[in-house]
């Protein structure tokens, strides 16, 4: 922690569902943070960890009862500046003798407006600019401060908040009532500009400052062991194999498993990019074979995708171990991940989540792990490959399911049907990208039906596949629309697919959200 080269903010977490948020708002800021939970950091931790500035969270207790939250004893004399929000600036006032009550009918959900004092404060430097000098924020909380502290002053003002701004400025303490980093509070983030300024960081929290630390400490954890990286041509496993052959060279294998469910020319590319271009040591296990003979005759999903999950760990363990020796296994595990496992109320098992991505493996291999993007959010790790020289054409790439074409090829999977699907989706996303929609849609693929259909072609009768397009619009695949292709877009497609793929000779496309629908057809 010491060594590290950039400045560090500490977010104290207290249980709020938008802490993420926060942290969000500060890197945009190229400002360095972590969130810990209150459980986690007493006054030892708050000196190792060396913070520039701290903030506290929002959550959902109330300092009035009983073992309610606390930062650690030694935050008000640690010498930094402090900002709290919410219940964060309700603890503030508690400890440092303000007062805080319930009810009264006082509770706030939802949008507000802050009204200034007469007097300027540095952390509100662009704010009342505009719209009649008041400032919409999101209000979310039950109890309110009936008394500020000794020291502090009164900087805004809403209707049922009237401490929604305080600070006591000589100390660099700063307490709000509202939520800053949520969308609703629209001039939210440059309040945390105006924090960050005042605290002194210098905005150097930067991919390229990252790339050389986290080389740096996968040096030192790793030693002149071997590291063996499952890599599935998907952009996480992708940088997370970049960034450590970078540290470590060949010591580093990685181990791509085709099971003959990728799409066209997919395998190929992974290969000549990792193999040719990086030069890394790549085992190409190719057990087409293996999978499509476990799958033959299978049409039900669950049991599609549980032969393929087994057969996966089998086929990685296989590989793995003729690479000999290996103590480590790479996974390219992100923040949020961490941070779900870091849970409010579930102290300090950082690990729960460890075996994510290739399950129980590190246990039943003794290997332990290394997961050099475990700070990072998916916008970060896409900057990050972006710096590490990543064709963006890569980095922008649409998810792709680890079960690949199986769950897009309903019913039985045959290697025709595979072969068609491979092509139909290749000229479908050609048709895309032409049309330059690529980067409007989260995801776009063909499903092959189970369905042959009459058609005519020329003279003659065609008993052939039907298809369907699927296209949609998601910020994170936990919902999702279909995306508003026009009809000319749509019809120069169908009949691109059926000119051009021989076996389909009926394309739909699907119009269903999610939910009710998923995205996959299985
Ligand atoms: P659904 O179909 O559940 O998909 O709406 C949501 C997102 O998750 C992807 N997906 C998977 N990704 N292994 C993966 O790595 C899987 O088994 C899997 N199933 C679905 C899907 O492509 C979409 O982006």
């Amino acid at each position: 922690m010491k060594n590290a080269s950039h400045d560090r903010l500490l977010i104290i977490d207290f249980g709020s569902q938008v802490t993420q948020l926060i942290a969000r708002r500060l890197r945009e800021l190229n400002v360095y943070c972590e969130i810990h939970p209150y459980q986690n950091v007493d006054d030892a931790f708050l000196a190792s960890f060396a913070p520039k500035a701290v903030i506290l969270s929002g959550g959902p207790a109330s300092v009035i009862d009983d073992g309610s939250p606390r930062p650690p004893v030694g935050l008000f004399e640690f010498g930094v500046p402090v900002l709290g929000i919410c219940y964060g600036q309700q603890v503030m006032m508690h400890i440092l003798g303000g007062k805080v009550e319930s009810g009264h009918g006082t509770a706030e959900f939802g949008r507000a407006y802050v009204t200034p004092s007469e007097r300027s404060l540095p952390l509100l430097e662009g704010w009342f600019a505009t719209d009649n000098d008041k400032e919409q924020v999101w209000m979310s909380h039950g109890d309110h401060v009936s008394a500020i502290a000794p020291g502090f002053e009164v900087f805004g003002t809403s209707p049922n908040a009237p401490f929604a701004i305080t600070a006591d400025v000589s100390r660099n303490f700063y307490a709000v009532q509202f939520h800053p980093e949520v969308h609703h509070t629209p001039n939210g983030a440059k309040l945390y500009e105006n924090f960050i300024r005042l605290a002194g960081f210098t905005g150097d929290w930067t991919m390229g400052a990252y790339r050389e630390e986290a080389i740096r400490k996968i040096r030192e954890t790793v030693g002149d062991a071997k590291v063996i990286c499952g890599l599935s041509g998907g952009v996480d496993s992708s940088v997370a194999a970049v960034l450590i052959h970078e540290a470590i060279g060949d010591q580093l294998t990685c181990v791509f498993v085709d099971h003959g469910l990728l799409r066209q020319g997919e395998a190929e590319e992974v290969v000549r990019m990792f193999r040719d271009e990086y030069h890394m040591p790549l085992i190409h296990a190719e057990e087409q074979e293996l999978f499509l003979g476990e799958l033959d005759g299978q049409s039900d999903p669950e049991t599609k995708r549980k032969i393929i999950g087994r057969l996966f760990i089998d086929v990685f363990q296989k590989h793995a171990a003729a690479v000999g020796g290996a103590k480590f296994l790479a996974q390219g595990t992100l923040y949020p991940d961490v941070i779900e496992s870091v849970s409010f109320s579930g102290g300090p098992s950082v690990t729960i989540k460890s075996h994510h991505n290739v399950g129980g493996l590190p246990e039943k291999m003794g290997l332990s792990l290394v997961e050099p993007l475990r700070e990072l959010f998916k916008d970060e790790v896409r900057a990050l490959g972006r710096e590490l020289g990543l064709p963006t054409s890569f980095i922008a790439r649409h998810p792709f399911p680890g079960p690949g074409l199986a769950i897009r090829c309903p019913g039985e999977i045959t290697r025709p049907k595979l072969e068609i699907l491979r092509k139909a989706d290749a000229v479908y996303i050609d048709q895309i990208r032409k049309h330059g929609l690529y980067d409007d849609i989260w995801q776009a693929f063909v499903a092959i039906l189970p369905v042959r259909t009459v058609g005519v072609m020329g003279d003659g009768r065609t008993y052939d596949f039907a298809c369907a397009l699927r296209a949609v619009t998601s910020v994170d695949g936990m919902t999702a629309d279909y995306y508003p292709f026009s009809h000319e877009f749509l019809g120069e497609t169908a009949t691109r697919i059926i000119n051009e793929v021989e076996g389909i000779n009926r394309v739909t496309y699907d119009i269903t959200s999610k939910p009710p629908g998923t995205i996959e057809w299985e």
